[in-house]
């Protein structure tokens, strides 16, 4: 059992404030994703909850109990670092059984756990090996292993796959998600990638300048994200961004900008109008539609460059002076500077304050059976 439990927790260097007050409860088994750009906070956070750094104000609970003052050996869980240093004249083996070994365990309990551990991980047959002997992708192995080797209340990693290819990242991906399943423990995992944030987590913590923006199930973070930020952050391609204003036409709540003028209906139109108009459209690129010929309501616009992602294009249509993304379906055949009629689906638009970026409006969620 281990849930794990922030309150208020602000940590600061010197006058900086790396981590701002965050509140954040970890589940028994889940698997938390913290994510973010660059220096927000990540593996501050996590040092924090391993007991390598001290909160500056704050608590940390484990199942309800104050962690704050125990040490990291004496706190139950086990960390893979951003930089996974393995000891470089040690075979994968005693690598492994290290944390053991430090902690008296017997030799003969030592090497049953050892080789529990490199069954999961599929590495027995590298046992024998030293790290320059190994790819990549069998190091991050290594290192996992040395981490799941011990039975912990919950596990840290921190960017375990920042250093391998992107082909690695993608099969290690899929092994470190089943590996949450197969050891039923919980899981706090950092990485600034959003792909890896969406697909492995039960729930992600979208992190900037040491705030959490939101933190909601990856359905959830893209279908209705809490401000700009979250929304530019998550998805890829990035969801368009069109500044203009908000007013009612003609009984109608309507977008307008010099380029666009969308109707916002049905679930779209926000109940009351902000006091302040100025507003930020946001769409996501495969919530454009295309057409070649002319379609009611939807803006004509020039073909500015298509660029082939396999089963879809990523075409970008140049409206007045705003250029819009639109993921469409393969083949797309109109070529450069061609006229292209572009429309937005009406209940997947976004709409965000211009002034601070809040989410004035998410589309509703449909619900799939
Ligand atoms: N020991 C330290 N002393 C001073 N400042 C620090 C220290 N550790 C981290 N910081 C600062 O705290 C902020 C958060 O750092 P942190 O390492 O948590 O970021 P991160 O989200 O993990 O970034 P990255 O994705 O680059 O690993 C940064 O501005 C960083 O410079
Ligand atoms: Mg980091």
């Amino acid at each position: 059992m281990a849930e794990v439990r922030l309150e208020g927790v602000t940590k600061s260097f010197g006058g900086k404030v790396a981590v701002d007050n965050l509140n954040l409860t970890v589940e028994d088994q889940e698997f938390l994703t913290l994510v973010g750009p660059s220096g927000c906070g990540k593996s501050t956070t996590l040092r924090m909850i391993c007991g390598l750094e001290r909160a500056t104000e704050g608590h940390i609970f484990f199942d309800g109990k104050p962690v704050s003052w125990l040490p990291a050996n004496k706190r139950d869980v086990s960390m893979v670092f951003q930089s996974y240093a393995l000891y470089p004249h040690k075979t994968v083996r005693q690598n492994i059984g290290f944390a053991l070994k430090m902690m008296r365990v017997p030799k003969a309990t030592v090497s049953e756990q050892v080789l529990q551990a490199a069954r999961t991980l599929d590495i027995e047959d590298l046992l024998d090996r030293k790290p320059r002997e190994l790819s990549g992708g069998q190091r991050q192995r290594v290192a996992l292993g040395r981490a799941i080797v011990r039975d912990a209340g919950a596990y840290l990693l921190d960017e375990p796959l920042s250093n391998l290819d992107a082909q690695l990242r993608v099969l290690m991906r899929a092994e470190i998600k089943r590996l949450h399943v197969d050891v039923a423990r919980t899981f706090i995992y950092v990485t600034h990638d959003q792909v890896e944030a969406m697909t492995m987590s039960d729930r992600i913590a979208v992190m900037r300048d040491g705030v959490v923006q939101q933190c909601a199930t990856p359905e959830e973070i893209y279908e209705r994200p809490a401000n700009r930020f979250v929304a530019s952050f998550m998805g890829s391609p990035p969801m368009n961004f069109v500044t203009g204003e908000l007013a009612d036409a003609d009984g109608t709540r309507t977008f307008r900008s010099p380029a666009l003028t969308v109707p916002l209906t049905g679930p779209t139109s926000p109940a009351t109008l902000p006091d302040d108009p100025r507003v930020v459209l946001g769409i996501r690129p495969e919530d454009v539609t295309l057409s070649a010929a002319p379609v009611a309501g939807h803006h004509p616009g020039k073909v500015f460059v298509a660029e082939p992602l396999g089963p879809d294009v990523l075409v970008t249509v140049r409206i007045e002076g705003e250029l819009i993304k639109a993921r469409v379906p393969t083949p797309f055949r109109l070529g450069h500077d061609s006229t292209v009629y572009v429309g937005f689906t009406p209940n997947r638009l976004h709409l965000f304050a211009a002034a601070d970026g809040t989410a004035l409006h998410a589309p509703e969620r449909e619900e799939h059976s």
